[in-house]
């Protein structure tokens, strides 16, 4: 399966903040947003991820990310000239998916929960049309909603529907398979000029090819839209890391749990940001990783 992350947009609700700054570049709490979304296609056991975002704004990702080798990892770059749609992501990246499954996530999206990996890797696998993950909201009006049956069956997928059938929003984490090139292709823009990536789903909903993952309680899903979004997904990774000493979202140590990289090479990721509290984490997790690295002499 392959990797999109699409971090675009002009994230006109965060100005003046984001004037001169991507949006899934300044920071949630310790880390880029963008951390967060790369977290969860690694998690899924994805290696090769393909970043899209505007002209302007890739070079500072790719200066951040660089081409992925020191994580074991691929990343690539794409532009999208104008804020056109998310379902455009997948027309850009058509030569980067292939004839391979993809998954696609939005540059702005947190998700944590316990077994987040296998689910999703469960999830990835012969993925036959597109699976898409829901979570329960206070203000799904704010969203792409599901309506599910009994059976946990889909019904239908509205976007920002004035009234939501259901509490259901959709997240920005869509697992396709390789024909969501074509379909894509042939959406037409909706009233406010995007491709809309609801109409991409429904596509497949009407062709009995899609499917509701539920992230019940226990995960959570947050966005980082808003500055008050921005305050509470902070506050929500700050809690959670300075109470455990766990870090969410931290690429070395997820780099180093699937295998992408060996100790000896997250240990030398977090002497580069030694100075810091996460470069010393990701040290941490290295020495405490069996089989043990020899500890460095000081
Ligand atoms: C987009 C999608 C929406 C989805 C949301 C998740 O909305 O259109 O269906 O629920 O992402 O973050 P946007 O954030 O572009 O308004």
């Amino acid at each position: 399966m392959k990797g999109i992350v699409l971090a675009g947009g002009s994230g006109t609700r965060l100005h003046p903040t984001t004037l001169a700054v991507s949006k899934q570049l300044i920071p949630v709490y310790d880390k880029p947003t963008v951390y967060y979304p790369i977290s969860v296609l690694m998690l899924t056991g994805i290696d090769d991820i393909l970043i899209i975002s505007s002209p302007e704004d890739l070079p500072q990702f790719r200066r951040l990310l660089g081409d992925g080798s020191d994580l074991g990892v691929r990343f690539s770059y794409a532009e999208q000239e104008r804020p056109n749609g998310l379902a455009e992501a997948l027309i850009i990246g058509a030569s980067h998916i292939g004839d391979d499954t993809v998954a696609l996530v939005l540059g702005d999206n947190v998700f944590h929960g316990p077994g987040l990996s296998p689910l999703l890797q469960r999830n990835a696998r012969d993925v036959d049309g597109c699976v898409l993950f829901g979570y329960q909201v206070s203000d799904p009006e704010r969203y792409g909603v599901g309506e599910v049956d009994d059976s946990g069956r889909l019904l239908s997928i509205e976007e920002k529907p004035a009234v939501p059938r259901s509490n259901q929003a959709i997240t920005g984490l869509y697992f396709y398979s390789s024909d969501v090139v074509d379909i894509a292709k042939n959406i037409q823009p909706s009233a406010r000029g995007e491709l809309e990536i609801t109409d991409v789903n429904r596509r497949y909903l009407a062709e009995g090819r899609a499917t509701l993952v539920e992230l019940r309680r226990g995960y959570t899903w947050l966005d980082t839209g808003t500055p008050q979004a921005l305050l509470t997904a902070s506050q929500f990774v700050g809690i959670l890391e300075s109470r455990q000493r766990v870090r969410i979202a931290c690429l070395e140590e997820i780099a180093l749990r699937m295998g992408f990289i060996d100790a000896e090479a997250c240990h030398r990721l977090g002497e580069r940001l030694g100075k810091s509290d996460y470069g010393q984490y990701v040290m941490e997790v290295a020495r405490s990783w069996r089989p043990r690295v020899p500890v460095t002499a000081e």
